[in-house]
């Protein structure tokens, strides 16, 4: 378990004690299908992430970002290559890491609570309830508490969902474009509850999205993925103050990190162009 404890009883920030949530990914390579349908959906990709670090994967559609994040998560088995979690090989899902997928994936005959405490309770946490209260005025769903998904906005949703993919405490949080589907406003709102709680919690996040403001707002460091097949191209540190507003997004320092994330996905939008139309 991790060195976070939602309910406060033992520091939550600041800690002495070693940090877990350090992701080391080794030369991995994931392909799907035989023969001629042999797809590689990413190719030797290495990556080492530190503990409570906040990285964004950005990077156009079908690189590989969606199966990289399987991957940490134990769904999809590398075809060569190792990832290991706190010195630990992966080798299937588990409760170290919180998953949070872009369509909201709450059960719906449950309440918003019992979505989020359903995980630490299954895992005997025996602080399943503070936990879950706790997370639940996280993401600032209190009056929401006993409501079902359906009386939910699809912002709501997401909170709970990631209120419910932090109750085990996990070591990482692994988030594939959970705001895709939110409109403008509801998503900045969003990013800035997110960075809220993540501060709170301590875990290392890894947040995929194609959205470059998104990856900048967010993020410690950004990793560029391109495609054909699905390889890092480019990694940004990204040391923008912090806490972050919206309103960084007009300083110079975002402005410029912003560009340089631009020019080196139009070069591999114009590859990809070249490669879909010679083949
Ligand atoms: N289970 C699978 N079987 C066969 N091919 C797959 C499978 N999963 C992914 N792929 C292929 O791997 C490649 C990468 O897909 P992936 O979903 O990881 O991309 P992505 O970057 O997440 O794209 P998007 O931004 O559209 O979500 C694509 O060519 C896709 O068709
Ligand atoms: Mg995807």
């Amino acid at each position: 378990m991790t060195n976070t404890n939602l309910t406060g009883k033992t520091k939550v920030l600041g800690s002495t004690k070693k940090k877990s949530g350090n992701l080391d990914i080794k030369n991995i390579t994931i392909s799907f299908g035989k023969g001629s349908d042999k797809v590689t959906a990413v190719e030797n990709i290495n990556l080492s992430i530190e503990a409570g670090s906040f990285i964004c994967i950005l990077g156009p559609s079908g690189c590989g970002k969606s199966t990289l994040l399987n991957s940490i998560a134990g769904f999809v088995k590398p075809t060569s290559g190792n990832i290991y979690l706190d010195a630990k090989e992966v080798s299937e899902p588990g409760p170290d890491r919180g998953m949070v997928f872009q369509q909201y994936s709450l059960l719906p005959w449950k309440t918003t609570f019992e979505n989020i405490l359903l995980g630490p309770r299954l895992a005997g946490d025996l602080e399943a309830t503070e936990i879950s209260e706790r997370l639940l005025s996280m993401v600032g769903l209190a009056k929401y508490r006993d409501h079902y998904p359906s009386q939910l906005s699809g912002g709501m949703q997401q909170r709970v969902g990631i209120a419910r993919a932090l109750a085990t405490q996990p070591g990482v949080l692994l988030m594939d474009e959970p705001f895709g589907a939110l409109d403008a406003q509801t998503r900045n709102f969003m990013q800035e509850n997110l960075l809220q709680v993540w501060s709170e919690t301590g875990t290392t996040v890894v947040f995929v999205t194609h959205d470059v403001d998104e990856s900048i707002f967010l993020s410690d460091k950004i990793i560029v993925m391109g495609s054909n097949p699905g390889q890092i191209i480019s990694q940004f540190d990204n040391e923008l103050p912090r806490p972050r507003e919206q309103e960084l997004s007009t300083s110079k320092e975002f402005i410029e990190l912003k560009r340089k994330c631009l020019d080196v996905i139009r070069t591999e939008s114009n590859k990809a162009f070249d490669f879909q139309n010679l083949n």
